[in-house]
């Protein structure tokens, strides 16, 4: 890459002379300068490529090389979900390695940061490089992480998601339903002329992000930045009434699943209003449904935690997000951006072996499947009042009262 700018520089230099030179001796004694410079680079870009490249960091070469979960405790995925990343991100254009930090090296000093609640001495000791270097990297980053993220959140599919089809208690009744909405609360750090606006509920800083997640625990859309004391149901308009937003709209028929905090519309289906809703009201054998609205809201919610699901694995894998880290702010609004983008790539490249995925499909199954009593008391909930199916198209047609 120098060597190619080296050259480069060198042409424009000579062929800015040219322009101005009308000696041809001096002119041709150029030209065999630039071919030459020409057949140089050839030679050099022609050259098997080598292993490692010189100015890899030994502290990263022995974590590449080392035990899986030394690599996967700093970096937050597995080894090779960081080298395909890595390599992406060089593909693309995104980074550049420099004359002394090659791109794994960034994207590893970015990772270490948004994976642990660090101080940046911590990073500048590991990496052996100064605080200047470190904060340069860490926002070129992120910068090419978020540029991703048109890439890594899709919209939903749209055939009933396996999770749905393969359990009896949802399918058929929910089946086009095609994700969840909620509103999440990350913890931010603001200056205090800012702070107002910025309280939640609890009286606590937290910037409010609209996100929207499959059944597959992949995020398909996220809008963060909200001060903390605005209405989710607020955000969720401001999102729909601006198209510049993309939000992935559910087609006709479709719907996502949103909490109490929202109201019926179209495309959008709430729970029952004044009904028994959270799952810790239907614990204990006295408390399951009693009535069809009650069995509706039960697995309505069941279906919902998957936000909750996918949002304790980022903050799991992403840490950073706990901490109201003092960057400015609309650093912090990027980071939920970049460690989303991030969440579904390693989903993506590595969703089985993955160890946060992995623990959180072993309670995977949205809701157990009924059997012998409790299934024959549910069946007959559903033929003495109307089935989901017909409250969910009440819910589509806006009668629910
Ligand atoms: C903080 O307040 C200033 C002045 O009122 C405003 O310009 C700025 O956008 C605010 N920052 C945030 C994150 O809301």
């Amino acid at each position: 890459m120098t060597l190619w700018n080296c050259f480069c520089y060198l042409w424009l230099y000579f062929s800015d002379s040219c322009t101005s030179s009308d000696d041809f001796d001096i002119e041709l004694d150029e030209m065999e300068l630039v071919a030459t410079g020409y057949l140089f680079y050839y030679s050099r870009v022609n050259r098997p490529q080598r292993k490692s490249p010189p100015t890899i960091c030994t502290y990263l070469k022995d974590l590449l090389e080392g035990p899986v979960e030394d690599c996967r405790d700093l970096l937050r995925m597995d080894k090779h979900v960081f080298h395909k990343l890595s390599e992406i991100l060089r593909g693309k254009g995104l980074l550049r390695d420099t004359p002394s930090v090659l791109v794994e090296e960034q994207v590893a000093i970015f990772l270490s940061i948004v994976g642990h609640n660090q101080r940046i001495r911590v990073v500048q000791e590991r990496f052996q490089r100064s605080c200047e270097t470190i904060s340069r990297h860490f926002n070129t980053v992120l910068k090419a992480v978020k540029s991703l993220s048109c890439e890594f959140l899709q919209p939903p599919p749209l055939e009933t998601p396996p999770e749905i089809v393969n359990t009896k208690r949802l399918y058929p009744y929910f089946k086009d339903c095609i994700g969840v909405i909620d509103g999440l609360q990350i913890p931010a750090h603001l200056p205090a002329n800012n702070q107002s606006r910025f309280q939640n509920k609890k009286g606590i800083l937290t910037q409010n992000v609209l996100a929207a997640c499959t059944f597959d625990l992949q995020f398909i859309f996220v809008y963060p930045g909200w001060e903390g004391s605005v209405e989710d149901s607020r955000i969720l308009r401001a999102v729909l009434d601006d198209p510049n937003q993309n939000f992935p709209q559910a087609l006709k028929g479709k719907y996502y699943l949103v909490d109490r905090d929202y109201t019926n519309t179209e495309g959008f289906i709430a729970p029952y209003p004044g009904k028994r809703y959270c799952l810790h009201e239907f614990r204990g054998a006295s408390k399951m449904p009693k009535n069809a609205h009650d069995l509706f809201n039960h697995r309505h919610n069941c279906l919902s935690n998957i936000m909750q699901r996918s949002f304790s694995i980022l903050k799991t894998r992403f840490p950073i997000l706990k901490s109201a880290p003092q960057y400015p702010f609309h650093v912090q609004r990027d980071l939920v951006i970049a460690t989303c983008a991030l969440h579904n790539f390693i989903k993506r490249e590595d969703g089985i072996h993955d160890w946060l995925f992995a623990t959180g499909a072993e309670d995977a199954a949205l809701v157990e499947e009924p059997c012998g009593k409790e299934e024959e008391e549910e069946l007959q909930l559903l033929h003495l009042d109307s089935t989901p199916v017909e409250l969910v198209a009440d819910s589509l047609c806006g009668m629910t009262s």
